[in-house]
């Protein structure tokens, strides 16, 4: 491992040190009017919900790192402590990027980059229509976390209402995360996009707490053929089959082939019972998976 100091490199490379590794990260695009109603369109990665009760997101317009001068969005809410946060997602990733750009005092980027106003029926500032969400926030303060170039300022917002596109929505009004195709900012100019096929699920017990690692037996525990996520996996179960469950996998075809060829080889015995159980890991059936494995316990 490489050690680095913030103190020891730039304001810049630390920023790209961290911007590349605390990835991929969400983003705000902040609609916001200056005090004389002019509107500023803006994306900001310093971003996340913190709370839900109330509900609050934050995001954080920096001092640029190149000259310490503030961006448009943070004059503005200082003067007008309101924003639309809109949610990028990938049809509009392009249009979004533009809106980047360091356009002057009072130009609207929803003219720049092709974007369409529609009002806000709590705030001031308008949301973006082609956004899939948009949440009207109030600002409930502006946090500065320091004075010279590259300081980040907190804007801890309390969403008062949010608008969804309804093709998102499931029958009980929940968004469906496999149909937005939601954008991330990585490091440098790259981005990520979600979608179906590159999304899993991962069960979570919530009425009971799974095994944890330490109760996993040795052999599964220093398994050549398993990883840490089928580890983690095992790990998540509640409790371990029965002797009887364990005995009826025994007489099944594919594990008594196992346990008949390698009866003088445990170590051989173990790697293929190790394979079969993986492969019933990675399609989601852990109780299967443990039967198979807790048979060189048993044999
Ligand atoms: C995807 C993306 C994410 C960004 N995230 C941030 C951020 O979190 N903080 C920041 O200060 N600037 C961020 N920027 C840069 C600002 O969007 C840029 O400085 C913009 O010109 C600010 O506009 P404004 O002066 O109208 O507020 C980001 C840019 C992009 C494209």
């Amino acid at each position: 491992m490489t050690t680095i100091d913030p103190k020891d490199v730039s304001t810049a490379h630390f920023h790209s040190v961290l911007l590349t590794a605390v990835a991929p990260r969400p983003i705000a695009f902040a609609s916001t009017i200056d005090e004389n109603g002019n509107v500023n369109l803006s994306p900001f990665s310093f971003f996340n919900a913190f709370s839900a009760n109330p509900p609050i997101l934050v995001f954080s317009p920096a001092r640029r790192v190149r000259d310490n001068t503030t961006k448009h969005t943070l004059d503005n809410i200082l003067k007008v402590p309101e924003v639309v946060i809109n949610i990028v997602d990938y049809p509009i990733v392009e249009q979004m990027s533009l809106t980047s750009t360091e356009y002057g005092d009072g130009v609207n980027e929803f003219v720049k980059a092709g974007f369409t106003e529609v009002s806000s029926e709590h705030i001031r500032p308008p949301r973006v229509k082609e956004s899939p969400v948009a949440f009207e926030c109030k600002v409930l303060e502006v946090k500065p976390l320091g004075e010279n170039g590259g300081a980040g300022n907190l804007v801890i917002c309390e969403v008062v209402l949010a608008h969804v596109q309804d093709h998102l929505l499931t029958t009980d009004h929940k968004i469906d995360p496999t149909k937005l195709e939601l954008v991330a900012r990585m490091g440098g100019n790259w981005y990520t996009k979600t979608s179906a096929d590159t999304m899993f699920e991962i069960p979570k017990p919530l009425s009971t707490m799974g095994i944890g690692f330490d109760q996993l037996p040795e052999s599964v525990r220093h398994s050549q053929v398993l990883t840490g996520n089928h580890l983690g996996r095992l790990a998540n179960v509640e409790s371990l089959p029965t002797k009887d469950e364990i005995l009826a996998m025994s007489k099944t075809p594919e594990v008594s082939a196992i346990l008949e060829n390698f009866g003088d080889d445990e170590e051989g015995m173990d790697r293929e019972l190790h394979l079969l159980a993986m492969q019933y890991l990675e399609a989601g059936q852990t109780d299967t998976a443990w039967q198979i494995l807790l048979q060189s316990e048993h044999y």
